[in-house]
């Protein structure tokens, strides 16, 4: 080959790896696979240190030609950098769009959505169509001239079609896979990991070797030109940057209203966690370039752009306790209560710490300040602690000896990270109870069945029923499954729960042997909650109907300091226990029985007017009884009443007896 043939050679190469590297970095399209791009790669290099006259200045092979630098040079931007006004929540985007009608009262509007990319600002000057200097922002007068290091970022065209000056900002970026990787790499060779992408894109550019810079594998969006071309909306920018060889993001809308950028921002947050690099939010613009220069710059930025910003995926917060769940299987899991914050749209006030050995590795005590972080729709994580932030109070959390539902001892077996219940009935108890509670007789709450509650205790929202007055509809909410509205209409259920009658109440608790029955004579007896707990054994099995056994149950039910804590848990949540006022009748705590047909009263109505009175409904006679009603027709309750010597009383000297 001649030198003449080695000319044409190396320009038809530069020209097809150009439309290569077009296809596959800009583009994200391969024409061809990776080894055929460096095989004529490799040719290139060859015909280009055989021959290095006729090495083209700006060759692919000159992206990484660059040699270690000591220092950046400034640079100063012919334009000024600016950089944008943050708006969170639609409130904000409102007021915004508020102040813009101010100056243009009356031109109609249309806006610009595009991604706002998390990475680092560049400036891009090309010089007769050569890529002459590129810079980092700086103070947005004075960047540093990184120019060796953007070069080599495949997606950036060191040529432009057309040789004319062109200043273009944009974004370089690293995408999160890339990120992983290197964090990976980082750790191998015991180095700091970077952060968040945006931390090692910047980190990235400001490398004095650009070797260094070129195995970082970073891209580049465009998103701007500062040149004037004569272009009427920043839409058609983006339109000619694509035309000139950028990279340009696919997804951007024109919005005719805020309503129209409020639903791109709706779209671009789902599709977040899918994208292949970090962005924390959309940039909004007036697409109007004509009416954008109008609106002109307050502070730093210009007053017809916004950053639309999402709510942060990280927050900080105190751990106020460490409790423990007990799952379906009997898995004990820890889960602390937080400080409730606002973190990725919700407020967030428990979190899981998974198991003991998590606990230890993040080693977070009580009291700690932490760094939460929720991704996408998921349950948040505790991902650090804070220990500078210890006052010296914090404390060390340890698993139960003994399970916190049902008492039984906890196991951990060899090579397991989870204790677990060692009854397995645990759970089923536990979700057992909670059904109870909810159920018609008791707090009648509509619309939350097992499964829903199964999930609640699945996911250490609830303990115990009290749990379940204390729930915040974002706490719902960030479950799987569960959509805002069925969120609202479950708290609205509960709520609506929260007045409740003592004998209801008393039922709720769910004691053995307690049924709406006895629950109605506790309640008649001593008319509140905490006179039913300080009863005595005797006093409770002083009531007619309530004999030992569930006499036994009550009162050791009320003595149990678990159960005793419950109750105050429902009346710190706010439940309304209505009480009963106990009327001392001459029939309180009396046994009557009634045979024969009354004249003014049914037997349903006698009934409920002895219970009023606080007596006792006894369909036989026995010498416990204290009075027989004899009416029309009476049967041998009569007889039996009179050998036993029961006292026997007509109609009316009942009905004196119930008035008084
Ligand atoms: S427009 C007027 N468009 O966000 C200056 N900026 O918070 C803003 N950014 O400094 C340029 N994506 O680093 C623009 N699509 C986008 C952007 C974007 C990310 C960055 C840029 C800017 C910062 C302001």
């Amino acid at each position: 080959m001649d030198v003449k043939q080695a000319k044409i050679r190396i320009e038809k190469l530069v020209e097809q790896i150009n439309s290569f590297r077009f296809r596959y970095h800009v583009l994200d399209d391969p024409a061809v696979t990776d080894e055929i791009y460096d095989s004529l790669t490799r040719e290139l290099i060859e015909l280009e240190t055989k021959y290095p006259q006729l090495k083209l200045k700006n060759s692919p092979t000159s992206r990484v030609g660059g040699i270690a630098l000591d220092k950046f040079e400034k640079v100063e931007h012919k334009n000024r950098m600016l950089s944008l006004t943050d708006a969170f929540g639609f409130e904000e985007l409102t007021a915004w769009e508020a102040r813009i009608r101010k100056i243009i009262p009356n031109q109609p509007l249309d806006y610009y959505c595009e991604l706002k990319f998390d990475g680092l600002a560049v400036s891009l000057r090309y010089v007769k169509g050569e890529l002459a200097i590129a810079a980092t922002r700086g103070d947005g007068f004075v960047g540093e001239n990184v120019t060796a290091n953007i070069r080599t970022i495949h997606s950036i065209p060191l040529e432009l079609p057309e040789p004319n000056h062109l200043e273009v900002r944009g974004e370089v970026i690293m995408t999160k896979q890339v990120w992983a990787e290197l964090n990976r790499q980082q750790a191998k060779e015991g180095k700091p990991p970077y952060v968040n992408t945006r931390n090692a894109a910047a980190g990235s550019i400001r490398q004095l070797d650009p070797k260094i810079t070129a195995s970082r594998k970073l891209q580049f969006y465009a998103y701007d030109v500062v040149t004037e071309l004569g272009l009427k909306t920043h839409e058609q920018v983006h339109k000619q940057l694509r035309g000139l060889g950028f990279k340009v993001s696919e997804t951007q809308k024109r919005a005719r209203n805020l309503t129209e950028v409020l639903k791109f921002y709706e779209q671009v947050l789902k599709l977040r966690a899918d994208l292949p690099f970090g962005i924390d939010g959309i940039v909004v613009s007036v697409n109007d370039l004509e009416l954008l220069r109008r609106l002109g710059v307050v502070g730093k930025a210009p007053r017809g752009m916004i950053a639309f910003k999402f709510p942060p995926e990280k927050a900080t917060t105190v751990v106020d306790d460490i409790i423990v769940q007990v799952g379906r299987t009997g898995k004990l899991t820890p889960i602390a209560v937080l400080r409730p914050v606002f973190v990725s749209g919700t407020t967030v006030s428990r979190a899981t710490l998974h198991n003991e050995d998590e606990i230890r590795r993040l080693d977070v005590r009580i009291g700690d300040t932490v760094v939460l972080q929720r991704a996408g729709d998921v349950i948040p994580d505790i991902v650090e602690v804070l220990p500078k932030m210890r006052t010296g109070k914090e404390t060390i959390f340890h698993m139960p000896k003994k399970c916190p539902i049902c008492g039984s001892s906890v196991l951990r077996k060899e090579g397991m990270v989870d204790w677990v219940c060692s009854n397995k009935n645990c759970f089923a108890k536990q979700a057992r109870g909670i059904r109870h509670l909810v159920s018609k007789g008791a707090f009648d709450m509509a619309g939350i069945g097992p499964k829903i509650l199964n999930k609640f205790i699945e996911t250490g929202l609830i303990k115990d029923g009290a749990d379940l007055f204390g729930l915040q509809k974002e706490d719902i909410e960030i479950l799987e499954r569960f959509a805002e509205k069925s969120a609202e209409n479950i708290i609205a259920s509960i709520q609506g729960a929260k007045k409740i009658t003592l004998p209801k109440f008393i039922y709720a608790l769910g004691i053995l042997h307690v049924g709406e029955e006895t629950a109605f004579d506790l309640a008649q007896r001593f008319g509140s909650i905490e006179r039913l707990g300080a009863a005595s054994k005797d006093e409770i099995n002083a009531i007619p109907n309530i004999g030992e056994v569930v006499a036994d149950s009550v009162y050791e039910w009320f003595q149990s300091k678990r159960n005793q804590e419950l109750i105050r848990k429902f009346l710190a949540v706010r439940v309304q226990i209505e009480r009963v006022k106990v009327k001392t009748t001459p029939l309180t705590g009396k046994s009557i029985v009634v045979t024969g047909s009354l004249e003014f009263l049914s037997r349903e109505e006698a009934k409920q007017a002895v219970r009023e009175a606080g007596g006792n409904w006894s369909s036989s006679v026995s010498k416990n009884t204290d009075y027989v009603v004899v009416g029309e027709n009476p049967g041998s309750k009569e007889e039996k009443a009179k050998k036993l010597g029961v006292k026997i009383i007509n109609e009316k000297q009942f009905k004196a007896l119930l008035n008084s």
